[in-house]
């Protein structure tokens, strides 16, 4: 029941691809969907068209600060890329296909490669904050799914695409980290004792998003590549208090780097 969705709803998601598909002059390359605070990507984008949510009709719109509500088209090394800029989170009381539109509208779309950002608590205290973590796996942590013990499920990459990035990243001199990354309900930030159990189960991020992006494009055969940014140390490993604001500090701050990383991929 947490994926039902209505005839009516997949003849919006037809409207809607329509509506974009009547706009944007060519199908993107990538579709790339923007954590809190890593919206700066559109600024090297060129000869961009932006298209606020709010103005295609019955569109969604998202209510968490830093997230804008936008798909932004342009170019990336001459490369047609589509920007979401403004995620919906389950917590915001989203059914999961709400929130995995953007990559149901990008599979309509017919886009090649999705790349999947996002804020995230950092559960390996000899990272540092603002390091960039390429998720290779996912652990879904919300007990939506009957209390099921929540396992690591591996993400697979093409090997290509792997390398692309790695070169990407040490082309930059990037540090890039790669681990697991935990899904939690929210909107509240985890407990220390939930941050404790997380870490036995190796989870090295944790957020509130993502894994039904992932689940979905996984369902419609989509690659992709994810990726977050770790904004703050998990609940209980450090003496400082975790607001959003913290969060969105230190992403605002890595912003600047994780675009060129993009770009670099891209
Ligand atoms: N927990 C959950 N979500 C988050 C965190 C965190 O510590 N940091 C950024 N998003």
């Amino acid at each position: 029941w947490l994926w039902s969705i209505s005839n009516k709803y997949i003849m919006k998601i037809k409207q809607f691809t329509k509506y974009l598909n009547n706009i944007i002059p060519e199908p993107p390359y990538a579709t790339i969907i923007l954590g809190s605070g890593l919206g700066s990507l559109p600024s090297i984008m060129n000869d961009k068209i932006t298209i606020p949510y709010s103005s295609i009709p019955d569109f969604p719109l998202p209510s968490t600060l830093g997230h804008k509500g936008e798909w932004i088209f342009g170019y990336i090394n001459n490369k047609p890329i589509l920007c979401a800029n403004g995620r919906f989170h389950y917590y915001e009381g989203f059914t999961l296909n709400k929130v995995a539109l953007p990559i149901t509208i990008s599979k309509s779309l017919n886009t090649q490669i999705i790349i999947i950002t996002n804020s995230a608590g950092c559960l390996n205290k000899n990272w540092d904050l603002g390091d960039i973590m390429y998720i290779n796996g996912y652990i879904d942590y919300t007990f939506l799914n009957n209390n099921q013990i929540p396992i690591n499920v591996p993400i697979k990459i093409n090997p290509s695409k792997y390398h692309t990035m790695k070169k990407a990243a040490s082309n930059l001199k990037i540090n890039l980290r790669e681990g697991i990354y935990t899904w939690t309900l929210g909107p509240t930030y985890e407990t220390a004792a939930e941050i404790e159990d997380i870490i036995k189960l190796h989870g090295s991020a944790v957020g509130m998003s993502t894994v039904p992006e992932i689940k979905k494009a996984i369902e419609l055969d989509i690659e992709i590549m994810c990726f977050s940014c770790l904004t703050n140390y998990g609940a209980g490993l450090h003496p400082e208090k975790l607001t959003h604001q913290s969060v969105l500090e230190i992403s605002n701050k890595t912003n600047k780097q994780f675009s060129k990383f993009i770009q670099e991929i891209i």
